[in-house]
């Protein structure tokens, strides 16, 4: 497919790439294609970064017909590389057919990928933590109010330099098991990565934040008794000697970090049990001191240590709220990889010269 460029006249200044915290920074260039059933994809662009103008009746804007996606380039010596992208297209397409909005080929999806990413290449911070977080997204933006199948959608590339998502950066976060709001159920959109899902956690993020906690952990929608995910990241937990993480059963988003560690794990001969894990075993094991180590998996977030984890009013603490050895193991080993400074045996970065 032809991508016509169309370059911005003046550069943006760029920010102190010391001082990037996340998401906050936009790079000068972005990319858009359109939707509807007569031509599929089409009209495919790399445009100055800006605003969109939205039709008032517009689908997402009533029924949040929206999905996005979030994965990072990193600079390399002669370019750039970016982590399992064929990866993010394949869930994205899982989402876009849950909300009834159109799939999109690789093809199309990695060469839009490699323009801008060449295009805006200076924008690609390079100390060690820093990278360019890339957000495709798609929304449906039929203009009438009936709600039905997406007809007309549009599909959307920006970049934003970052540095670490937590404030604490690589120090442990307190998390609270959230009791009251639910954030998913089996059936609903929770392995979807749709905006929806993240507006209904807003209010728990909230108040957590409120008491000094950096997000909420999920329960279960039903029972409200398993633990699923943090609100940006999966969880892994190190009890006696074993990793646990909360099986994938429908309403936890599938991460590709969280799957990228447990292949990690495995091959360094860890036992990586996938598997409702309730509540009650969790704290009980943290009570005993089983509990040796717990951390959240995610693009956004890398590899977070858990150093309080608080339920019903109790705040427990793990590994003495200092980062634990395996998750600092863990965090080198795949941000080596990221980064391009150790082997990439798996062949999971895409490497682009410039
Ligand atoms: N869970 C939620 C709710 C998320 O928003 C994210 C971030 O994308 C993750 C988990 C981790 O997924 P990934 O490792 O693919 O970034
Ligand atoms: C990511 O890790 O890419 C995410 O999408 C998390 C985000 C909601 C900030």
């Amino acid at each position: 497919m032809e991508i016509r460029i169309e370059k911005a006249n003046s550069l943006k200044q760029k920010p102190d790439f010391n001082k990037l915290g996340f998401g906050k920074y936009f790079t000068d260039h972005m990319f858009m294609m359109d939707y509807n059933e007569k031509d599929g994809w089409h009209d495919a662009r790399i445009v100055p970064f800006g605003y969109i103008p939205i039709h008032p009746a517009s689908t997402v804007l009533h029924y949040g017909a929206e999905i996005f996606e979030g994965m990072k380039a990193y600079k390399s010596a002669d370019g750039y590389q970016m982590f399992r992208p064929e990866e993010n297209l394949k869930r994205m397409n899982d989402s876009a057919e849950r909300l009834c909005l159109p799939t999109l080929p690789l093809e199309i999806f990695t060469e839009a990928l490699v323009k801008l990413i060449t295009l805006d290449y200076e924008w690609i911070p390079e100390s060690v933590g820093t990278s360019l977080y890339i957000r495709p997204f798609m929304y449906g933006n039929d203009e009438s109010l009936g709600v039905h199948a997406v007809h007309n959608a549009t599909f959307v590339i920006i970049l934003s330099p970052v540095g670490s998502y937590y404030a604490e950066g690589l120090n442990p976060v307190k998390i609270t098991i959230e009791s009251e709001d639910v954030r998913a159920v089996r059936g609903g959109t929770g392995y979807a990565k749709c905006g929806g899902n993240y507006a209904a956690s807003v209010r728990a993020g909230k108040r957590a934040a409120e008491r000094g906690f950096s997000q909420v952990l999920w329960l279960d929608g039903v029972e409200r008794k398993y633990i699923e995910e943090v609100g940006a990241m999966n969880v892994m937990f190190k009890i006696d000697g074993k990793i646990i993480t909360p099986s994938l059963t429908g309403s936890v988003l599938p991460g590709i970090t969280r799957k990228s560690c447990i292949e990690i794990l495995k091959d360094w001969g860890y036992t990586v049990e996938e598997r409702l894990l309730s509540v009650d075993e969790l704290i009980s094991a943290a009570e005993s001191g089983k509990l040796e180590e717990a951390w959240g998996t995610g693009t956004a977030a890398v590899i977070s240590p858990i150093g309080v984890l608080s339920y019903l009013g109790v705040n427990h603490e793990v590994a003495n709220n200092k980062i634990g050895t395996l998750t600092q193991k863990l965090y080198d080993e795949l941000t080596g990889i990221q980064w391009g400074l150790r082997p990439d045996d798996r062949k999971w970065c895409l490497k682009v010269k410039v």
